[in-house]
């Protein structure tokens, strides 16, 4: 997260991220290392008392593919990530989006200029995984790279109980309902989105350091709508 994304944090959540820029700063900008001792960067807890109404949520629901260079603020980006797939029933660990047999398969990376991070649902934070900007590789279109936030959804096949071959449907349905929850929530704030198929898949696999059992379903640019 850019030093202005740092507005409103906590002390606790900005001491994070220090570590975690310190991190990639040692790291530098072009190599494609996780830092095995990168401390994770705690998010705000989400808001839960804010929001539309969910009718006139629904009917604002849209694609938009043109953003503003404004990066999200913690509280923005802790209430989408938390909307899209986070815990909402911290005593079973449930979650926002369903899995079938309550798999859990699902991770949300997040692209930003800073770096790549994975939302950790449990801990409702972002572990560094990249130091530096992949956005460009998170889609083949061009706005791709201006949108401040690209989410992108990766099933890990190997952990669904199901029968091998309903596995990749499976996954294909839980990116649906995570991305679905992102468009209400961004409609609900005005933000921009658009979920994506168009990726070139084997080189962001490649350069995010997948395991083979963990597919790219589909990503999702968000951010404010371009003035
Ligand atoms: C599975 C899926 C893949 C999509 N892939 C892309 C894409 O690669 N690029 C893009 O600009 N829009 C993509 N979209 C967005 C659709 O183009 C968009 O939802 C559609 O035009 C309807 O517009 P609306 O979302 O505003 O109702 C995709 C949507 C879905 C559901």
């Amino acid at each position: 997260m850019s030093p202005t994304a740092t507005a409103g944090m906590n002390r606790r959540a900005f001491l994070h991220l220090t570590a975690a820029t310190a991190v990639m700063a040692a790291v530098g900008p072009n190599r494609a290392a996780a830092a095995p001792d990168a401390q994770p960067v705690h998010l705000p807890p989400p808001q839960l008392d804010s929001g539309r109404p969910l009718m006139q949520v629904v009917r604002a629901r849209r694609s938009a593919r043109a953003f503003g260079p404004k990066p999200l603020p913690p509280q923005v980006l802790a209430n989408l990530l938390w909307a899209g797939d986070g815990v909402n029933r911290p005593d079973s660990g449930g979650r926002t989006a369903p899995t079938a047999s309550n798999s859990q398969d699902m991770d949300i990376y997040v692209a930003m200029a800073d770096g790549l991070f994975l939302y950790d649902a449990k801990g409702h934070a972002l572990q560094p995984i990249l130091g530096e900007d992949i956005r460009a590789l998170a889609g083949r279109q061009a706005f791709v790279k201006e949108a401040p936030v690209n989410l992108i959804y990766v099933s890990d096949l190997a952990k669904m109980k199901a029968a091998p071959e309903d596995r990749e449907v499976y996954a294909a349905a839980h990116t649906g309902f995570i991305s679905q929850n992102v468009y209400l929530y961004c409609a609900s704030e005005g933000l921009a989105t658009v979920v994506r198929a168009s990726i070139d898949r084997p080189a962001l696999a490649q350069k995010m350091g997948l395991r083979s059992s963990q597919k790219i379903i589909l990503a999702q640019s968000v951010g404010y709508p371009k003035p």
